[in-house]
């Protein structure tokens, strides 16, 4: 691979996807943050490149430029770099990551003749550490050109190309969500009721864990239906009465949650769902009544 990539944003995934390809061969030339110290750091994990704090003419000199800076920053960013170049964009490839938006945010680059396309890695990238690309799936969108690019570098990184209608972007990103945000932050709450209920946080995270990836295990193994436990399936309605009355006395968000995932889980889960929404409303309601 004798391309040069340049880097908008490298933060959390610029870094992670640039230091992948210059694994697989690829030139890396300027790297782009928003502070010296910042752009100096992200070279340093990508393991290559020349760090810049600002837009520059050099990003010109790479076949593709890659922008990962946080979704509200691409407009400015492409608007800023079809100034920069003009026409010298003509053959050019630039790609996102952004999961939420679609290429269309790079019209400016398109418009002075650059290849636009969005490719986002559907993985978590944490603040620390190496996410694995093995296998992930890579929602892309772009024009013919820049889709083509970005099949193959999704391909050369491990992971599984997809196409995704533009106007599905935000849909997609938000089913993301669910599995990263909400699963982190469901399994934090329950790291808390527990803690509350005297277990130390290793305790508590240790015992959701296994419960969670036995979970997620029974889903891949025989799908939603077969994995769905606890005391909803059963149709023990008293059982999540008690669990009302108790999240109660919690911050109010987690009965809240409660409620719309236990009414999400039967909608999407139970056989009969509209004759056990009922039954559940009014384990739902018990609030104060239960011992
Ligand atoms: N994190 C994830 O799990 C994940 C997964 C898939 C896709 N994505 C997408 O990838 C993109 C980047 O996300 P991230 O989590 O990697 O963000 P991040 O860790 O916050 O990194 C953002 C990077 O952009 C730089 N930046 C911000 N504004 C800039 C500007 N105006 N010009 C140039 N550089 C700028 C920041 O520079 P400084 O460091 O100097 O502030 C930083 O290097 C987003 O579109 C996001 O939706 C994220």
């Amino acid at each position: 691979m004798s391309q040069t990539l340049a880097i908008v944003g490298a933060g959390r995934v610029g870094c992670v996807l640039g230091r992948r390809l210059r694994e697989l061969g690829w030139r890396i030339g300027p790297v782009v943050t928003r502070s010296a110290a910042t752009a100096r750091a992200a070279v340093r994990a990508i393991g290559a490149g020349t760090p810049y704090d600002r837009l520059t003419r050099r990003l010109l000199a790479a076949d593709v430029v890659l922008l990962a800076t946080p979704d509200s920053a691409i407009a400015a960013v492409a608007e800023r770099l079809a100034q920069i170049g003009g026409s010298e964009w003509r053959g050019k490839v630039v790609l996102h990551t952004s999961g939420a938006l679609s290429h269309a945010v790079l019209t400016p680059l398109r418009r002075v003749g650059a290849a636009t396309g969005a490719m986002h890695p559907m993985q978590t990238f944490g603040r620390r550490g190496m996410p694995n690309l093995e296998g992930v799936v890579f929602g892309l969108d772009g024009d013919p050109a820049a889709l083509r690019l970005a099949r193959q570098m999704a391909r050369w990184l491990g992971g599984v190309p997809v196409r995704v209608e533009p106007a599905h972007k935000a849909a997609y990103h938000a089913a993301g969500g669910f599995a990263a945000q909400h699963t982190l932050v469901v399994l934090e709450a329950g790291v808390r009721i527990l803690m509350r209920a005297g277990f130390t946080r290793r305790q508590a995270t240790r015992a959701l864990l296994v419960l969670a990836r036995q979970t997620l295990a029974n889903l891949q193994a025989h799908g939603p239906r077969d994995a769905w436990s606890g005391p909803v399936p059963r149709g023990d309605w008293d059982t999540v009465a008690r669990h009302m009355t108790v999240l109660h006395q919690l911050p109010p968000e987690y009965a809240a949650a409660y409620r719309a995932l236990t009414r999400l889980a039967v909608r999407l889960l139970a056989p009969q769902p509209k004759r056990w929404l009922a039954q559940l409303e009014r384990a739902l309601d018990a609030r104060g009544r239960m011992r």
